[in-house]
């Protein structure tokens, strides 16, 4: 069984990526609706909520474990893995595999995220590191605003306003380096295609890591297909969106108690 976590509802992008390239394999998915948005938080605020989320599925019996959520990437260092004896073949993140998706591309990248995930410039670091210029920016409260149910009027306007500084004609990809941004994918599509002129397309960063994912932890962690929801506080529009992404599957969804 591997175990996935996020803050909350964004994690079910990776989740949906992972069940089309791995259908049996068994997940315990934690969404940390109580703590949600990770986004706005400082680093050390971020370290305890990962630490504990690991705790949470390592106690459930998930050996693997991928983090669905950017904004904690920061603080995943290499003595955080050491602690929970987690070497490379048990976990997987968000910021490595998207950068190295990227590595032959000539494609002029720019990226949104969270706060915290621009602050920590995982993203800007690697893509300096493959000797690529991109720019990245921030959507202060758009993974909040997903979270907590709001219209997709609100949620167009977030993005739009986010856009206005930005020179759209310089770049071919817009990455959306935040779990919960696929989710509304049609939205950024929507707003692109009222700037005339521009080419650009969205990136869903979860196809890179499911891509990954299959390749450290499959067939070591094959399954029945399994998916079971831990929330850290009941939440309506993360059960609706799960509902949404997955119609078929057999899941079920337990609030925790205490944490
Ligand atoms: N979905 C997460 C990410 O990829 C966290 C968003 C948030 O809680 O602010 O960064």
């Amino acid at each position: 069984m591997i175990g996935i976590f996020d803050s909350g509802m964004g994690g079910l992008t990776v989740l949906k990526a992972i069940r089309e390239e791995m259908p049996s394999i068994d997940v315990l998915y934690f969404g940390d609706t109580r703590n949600a948005p990770y986004g706005s938080k400082t680093r050390e605020e971020i370290s305890k909520l990962t630490i504990q989320a690991i705790q949470i599925l390592r106690a459930r019996g998930a050996r693997s474990i991928v983090s669905a959520c950017n904004s904690v990437s920061a603080s995943m260092t290499v003595s955080l893995f050491d602690t929970f004896a987690l070497t490379s073949d048990y976990l997987i993140e968000m910021v490595g595999p998207t950068v190295s998706y990227f590595r032959e591309s000539s494609a002029r990248i720019l990226l949104c995220a969270t706060p915290a995930t621009i602050t920590s410039a995982m993203y800007q670091d690697g893509f300096e590191m493959i000797g690529k210029d991109m720019q990245a920016f921030a959507i202060p409260d758009l993974a909040s605003a997903l979270e907590f149910g709001a219209s997709e009027e609100t949620l167009e306007n977030l993005i739009r306003d986010s856009l206005t500084d930005i020179s759209l004609h310089d770049f071919d990809i817009l990455i959306l380096a935040c779990t919960h941004y696929p989710l509304i994918a049609h939205l950024f599509e929507k707003v692109l295609n009222e700037a005339s002129g521009t080419q650009l397309h969205v990136f869903d960063p979860a196809l890179a890591v499911a891509e990954r994912t299959k390749k450290h932890l499959w067939p070591r962690e094959m399954g029945d297909g399994q998916t079971t929801f831990l929330l850290s506080k009941d939440s309506e529009p993360f059960r609706k969106h799960a509902a949404k992404l997955f119609p078929q599957n057999t899941s079920t969804v337990e609030v925790l108690k205490t944490i």
